[in-house]
């Protein structure tokens, strides 16, 4: 790998790590990611903008070949991925100055050794030159730490917004394009790290898309050469409604429950209801996540073993809670041998999503006939519901 031209003197120099396979412990990786690192030359000064997960080190500094000085590393955001390497590119530029909020600085000193004396703090709005280029900083908190700045250098139209709108893979092509795939990501990634805040943070959708953009240069996947794109995909993402769809995830022992969340899928698709159906079990994450954005009803589907709901269950449940998907509705259903309670105490899991609970399906052993009427019913309830939000 070596440095790829983005425009005249700005070149992306980061890392591809096509075999990492989950980031945080949580998210999958079905396709890697990227470090991105940007390297801005301009006419007196240069600048690293980010850096990459320290075991890159070395592919970052051989695509910083023949770079004799850098005068600023530019840190967006205190997390490791980005901001690891910092130390020992601060040893191995020893002229060069960190540039970074002032939050960002105590984050970076609580996470990694850097010196009082190498760091320059930059303040919200504020502006650094490097010639014929100038860095410009606006603090950008919860995008997605509380620390997170984001740069834009005017005379280029470039957008460096770190982890805000980015996406993990790691394509041949760093430029996205049309590529379905890259759009795909990037939702999967936005519903794991960026939905929860996003009542906080559209604002800031808001200052970014006052700007003149000609690209946009996020630290993981792919650069955008058609900004508009990912820019209309957040808007819908971080402030459209929800569409006419009920995911239904469910997590069947025997197969009732399984047989369930079949008839409620065949239910809602008569009554013109679109269904994402989710077997729980070996569900990876952002395939749960790629349709959060969009569902207005989540249907939870559980067994009951060792006396409880099925863990994945209360595992999904749990993330839901975190995640904040948009589902304005939401319901129950499930089969039990010999203990129901815990399916009818199932609906506590639900409000702190913030949706209205608008029915609870139990059935005990194989559903009969009367089970898959009353599946029926909350088919009707949840179409009324959807028609009633003007999305049928
Ligand atoms: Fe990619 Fe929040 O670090």
């Amino acid at each position: 790998m070596s440095k790829i031209a983005i425009k005249k003197d700005i070149f992306w120099v980061g890392a591809k790590d096509p075999d990492r396979k989950v980031f945080d412990g949580l998210m999958p990786l079905p396709q890697g990611t990227t470090y991105n690192s940007y390297l801005v030359q301009g006419s007196e000064k240069t600048a690293l903008i980010d850096t990459v997960e320290p075991e890159f080190l070395e592919v970052l500094l051989a695509n910083l070949e023949g770079v004799k000085k850098i005068d600023y590393i530019v840190s967006h955001h205190a997390e490791q991925d980005h901001s690891g390497s910092i130390p020992l590119l601060l040893k191995k530029y020893p002229e060069a100055k960190l540039l970074c909020l002032q939050k960002n600085k105590e984050m970076l000193q609580d996470l990694m050794t850097i010196p009082d004396d190498r760091i320059q703090v930059v303040a919200d709005g504020g502006e650094v030159s490097l010639g014929n280029k100038t860095i410009c900083f606006m603090f950008c908190p919860w995008v997605h730490w509380p620390e997170t700045a984001i740069t834009y250098i005017p005379e280029d139209k470039v957008l460096f917004p770190c982890d805000f709108l980015g996406s993990h893979h790691s394509f041949t092509n760093i430029f996205a394009g049309d590529n379905p795939a890259v759009y795909k990501g990037a939702k999967e990634y936005y519903v794991q790290i960026m939905m929860l805040y996003s009542k906080m943070t559209a604002k800031h959708l808001d200052r970014i898309k006052a700007l003149d953009i000609e690209y946009i240069c996020p630290s993981h996947g792919s650069v955008y050469d058609k900004p508009q794109i990912i820019l209309d995909l957040y808007e819908k993402w971080m402030r459209g409604e929800p569409e006419n769809l009920a995911l239904i995830a469910y997590v069947s022992t025997h197969g009732s429950t399984k047989l369930m969340a079949e008839h409620l899928k065949a239910a809602l698709e008569k009554r013109g209801v679109k269904v994402a159906l989710k077997d729980l079990i070996g569900l990876p994450l952002n395939e749960l996540a790629g349709v959060l954005t969009d569902a207005a009803t989540i249907v939870l589907g559980s067994s009951v073993i060792m006396a409880a709901l099925h863990p994945l269950a209360v595992y999904t449940a749990f993330l839901l809670d975190r995640l904040k998907p948009k589902a304005k509705f939401a319901a129950v259903i499930g089969s039990y041998g010999w203990s129901p309670n815990p399916l009818k105490n199932a609906a506590e899991l639900l409000p702190s999503w913030k949706v209205e609970v608008v029915g609870a399906v139990i059935a005990k052993g194989h559903p009969g006939a009367e089970a898959m009427k009353e599946l029926d019913a909350l088919a009707d309830t949840i179409a009324a519901k959807h028609r009633a939000a003007g999305l049928l």
